[in-house]
């Protein structure tokens, strides 16, 4: 038997007031993702991808239904509760990197960890280092990071979402900005850190190509699952 890590029941969302102008962008959507496991999340544009992804990563507090994230009911907590449960369970990955381009790799990965974490700076540099390593890309620490291309600047920002050592790993279309060869990495990194250091992984892209190499894909049309529970 599998144990969910990420679980969502009935979950309904909408935009603007709940009345006749509202917009249902989720429409009683459920779904579980196992421990280890790497879904992604395909669809057209406007299916509610993201507003889906924003409410299993705590983001978003605004809807109906029941979401668990890892046996933790996060439906019902407060901004501040949602927010210790993002930092110490869940590494974030958008499709923009947010890097600080004046501020070195190394900079960009610790800074974040050591104003959340209140773990010294000497640890977190130590970390940040043991990530950059995993990544490949320890010979980029001391470079600013606008100097970077764009491939390695995604890895960059997953060198800083792994900070913490999240169970679970979420993206919204992590290679929006990338040419083929840096995208297959990125999913490339993504099935390690499923299969090395058994992380859970949902990830929210268009590639047709790329979504066929995760575990499950879940495709959403008008703010609902048609395949509910369905394994590739
Ligand atoms: N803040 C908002 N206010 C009003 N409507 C919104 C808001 N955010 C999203 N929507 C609407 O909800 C629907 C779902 O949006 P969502 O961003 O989740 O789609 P998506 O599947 O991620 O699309 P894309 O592939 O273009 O990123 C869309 O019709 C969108 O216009
Ligand atoms: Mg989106």
């Amino acid at each position: 038997m599998t144990i969910a890590m990420i679980e969502a029941h009935n979950i309904t969302k909408y935009f603007g007031l709940k009345n006749k102008k509202s917009f249902k962008a989720l429409d009683n959507v459920s779904l579980n993702i196992s421990k280890g496991e790497f879904a992604v999340i395909s669809g057209r544009s406007g299916s509610g991808k993201s507003t889906l992804l924003y409410i299993l990563s705590a983001m978003d507090n605004s809807y109906e239904g029941t979401v668990w994230l890892d046996d933790q009911k996060l439906s019902g907590m407060n901004d501040r509760e949602l927010s210790r449960i993002r930092n110490r369970k869940l590494g974030f990955v958008f499709q923009f990197h947010f890097l600080l381009p004046h501020f070195s790799v190394l900079q960009n990965v610790l800074l974040p960890a050591m104003k959340n974490s209140g773990i010294s700076e000497r640890e977190c540099r130590g970390k940040a280092l043991e990530k950059l390593q995993w990544l490949g890309i320890e010979h980029l620490a001391d470079m600013p990071s606008q100097k970077l291309s764009g491939g390695q600047q995604q890895r960059v920002a997953i060198a800083r979402a792994l900070m913490n050592e999240p169970d679970i790993i979420m993206a919204d279309e992590p290679t929006g900005n990338l040419d083929r060869q840096n995208s297959e990495l990125v999913f490339q990194i993504f099935r390690r850190l499923r299969s090395e250091k058994n992380k859970t992984i949902l990830v929210v892209t268009h590639d047709k190509d790329l979504a066929q190499t995760a575990d499950r894909v879940i495709y959403m049309e008008d703010g609902k699952i048609l395949n509910p529970d369905h394994y590739l």
